[in-house]
């Protein structure tokens, strides 16, 4: 029986193994995490991350062939195949700090591989990794006389957080990289097989490893630089009273530029399309490459200013002053579907408003506990309110952060007329109906169309 350990019981590691056990079942996997905690919640009936349809395979596979362990070592030393899925944030510090990806806990993992391994391993990366980081790692890994060979795999994940099952069991593509040698080639088509037993073979595309690791960071550029795209021209319509929901439509139809993620939005959040976008500009500045550089970092400047714009927005329409009016924040996780805040757009434009001196209500259905970690320094402006009526009840002005589809299916009537007025309703995901809106009697402003007011 294969054996296979994952180091990472996190949004990646959890779900992908657990789609492995379910599609694999004489495949024993086992995902192992130094946070007890997390090992604990995996196992029990909270588990530790909201995803749909996860609880289910979970359900299915715990204990079969699926086990979560905080014994990272005994993990390592009984696996064929380990995947590396550790979190790989920006770095606060030193050398390429806020650009560089920190790989310390990366190379802790390759340390302890090392250290407690008896056997020929296959090493996978499935974190986001700078190109060439398997030639750091295989040094690690080879350090010294170790009679064990570790032949390393790039094999990144483009599962996207609320869609994440979908996305594995049905993928456009998974990426494998290998070296070319025997050995290298060997594993790869391990690694192969095991996609193979669900995934069609045409979609299992294997590369060298350096085009697979940097293949990843490009496929998240290239995804955030359509949504910086589409919300700059937001701007520009606001300015001349074109439609940007119209012209992502007009645009979206052409077979070469495609439909999806041209959707105008408060901006990209999450907690990888910054960190990754940021980590291509410091490889390209670190090749010498600062044309390359300068290019990809306007895509995050982009999005920051997508932020500051809207708190800007509602700053000018609310006749330039926030002070001390409440307003009702729906939505606080980065997008529909998920519980996770890592780097939502609602973290800063909360902070904007209480910089304001606005009085914060914020509500969501899923990240509430997240959202009350992120901003400790606002307790005194900040209150969380579950139920969306009573959130709105007295608010100078909702805004619509995340967009999650019950917020679709509100009754705005009972809303607007809980409100102070005039009521203000910034749709900072262009998701509602803002006919029916305004004429309910909101003040309505969506992105890249602009405020339809009563005050003449
Ligand atoms: P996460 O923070 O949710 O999970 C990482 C886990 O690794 C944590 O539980 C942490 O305790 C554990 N860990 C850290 N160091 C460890 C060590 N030395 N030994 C054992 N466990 C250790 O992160 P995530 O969102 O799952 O992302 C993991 C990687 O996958 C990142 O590189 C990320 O860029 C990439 N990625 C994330 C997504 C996503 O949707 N979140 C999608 C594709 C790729
Ligand atoms: C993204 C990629 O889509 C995944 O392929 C990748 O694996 C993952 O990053 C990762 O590496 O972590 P994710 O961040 O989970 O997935 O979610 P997306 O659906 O890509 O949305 C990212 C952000 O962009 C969200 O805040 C979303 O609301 C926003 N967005 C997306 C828009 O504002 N407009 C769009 O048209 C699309």
């Amino acid at each position: 029986m294969t054996k296979i350990c994952c180091i990472g019981a996190g949004y990646v590691g959890g779900p992908t193994m657990a789609m492995i056990a379910k599609k694999c079942p004489d495949v024993q996997v086992t995902v192992v995490d130094i946070n007890e905690k997390r090992i604990a919640a995996w196992q029990s009936d909270e588990l530790p991350i909201y995803e749909p349809g996860l609880d289910e395979v979970v359900k299915e596979t715990l204990g079969r062939n699926l086990f979560f362990s905080s014994d990272v070592d005994q993990g390592i030393r009984d696996a064929d195949i380990i995947f590396v899925s550790v979190n790989t944030p920006t770095k606060t510090f030193g050398e390429g700090a806020g650009y560089a990806s920190d790989l310390q806990y990366w190379e802790l993992c390759a340390r302890r591989i090392k250290e407690v391994s008896t056997s020929d391993k296959i090493i996978v990366e499935k974190s986001t990794l700078p190109v060439r980081t398997a030639e750091a790692m295989e040094r690690v890994l080879h350090a010294g006389d170790n009679p064990v060979h570790f032949e390393v795999l790039s094999n990144p994940e483009f599962l996207a957080e609320g869609t994440a099952m979908a996305d594995l069991e049905h993928p456009d593509r998974v990426l494998i990289g290998g070296h070319n040698t025997a050995t290298g080639q060997q594993a790869l088509q391990t690694l192969v097989e095991i996609y193979a037993t669900w995934i069609p073979r045409e979609r299992v595309l294997t590369a060298n490893l350096w085009s697979a690791e940097l293949s990843k960071l490009t496929a998240n550029a290239f995804l955030a630089q359509r949504v910086s795209s589409i919300n700059a021209i937001s701007a520009l319509c606001e300015a001349t009273e074109a439609d940007v929901g119209e012209v992502a439509r007009a645009i979206g139809t052409d077979s070469r530029i495609g439909p999806k993620f041209l959707h105008a939005s408060i901006g990209f959040g999450g907690s990888c399309f910054k960190k990754d976008i940021l980590n291509l500009v410091y490889l390209c500045e670190s090749y010498g490459l600062q044309e390359p550089a300068d290019y990809w970092r306007q895509v995050v400047i982009m999005n920051e200013y997508q932020e500051a714009r809207f708190v800007k927005t509602m700053l000018h329409n609310m006749f330039n002053t926030i002070a001390g009016k409440r307003i009702a924040i729906f939505g606080f996780a980065f997008k529909a579907d998920t519980g996770d805040t890592r780097e939502s757009p609602a973290i800063n434009v909360c902070r904007a408003l209480a910089a304001e001196h606005a009085q914060i209500v914020v509500s969501d259905p899923q990240a509430m506990e997240n959202a009350k970690l992120d901003l400790p320094e606002l307790a005194d402006q900040i209150e969380f309110e579950a139920d969306p009526y009573r959130a709105a009840e007295g608010a100078h002005a909702v805004a619509i952060l995340t967009d999650w589809t019950l917020y679709k299916g509100l009754d705005y009537q009972r809303i607007y007329d809980s409100m102070s007025q005039p009521a203000f309703l910034f749709d900072g995901r262009n998701m509602l109906d803002h006919q029916a809106l305004f004429e309910i009697g909101f003040e309505v402003y969506s992105i890249g169309k602009g405020l339809k007011t009563h005050l003449k």
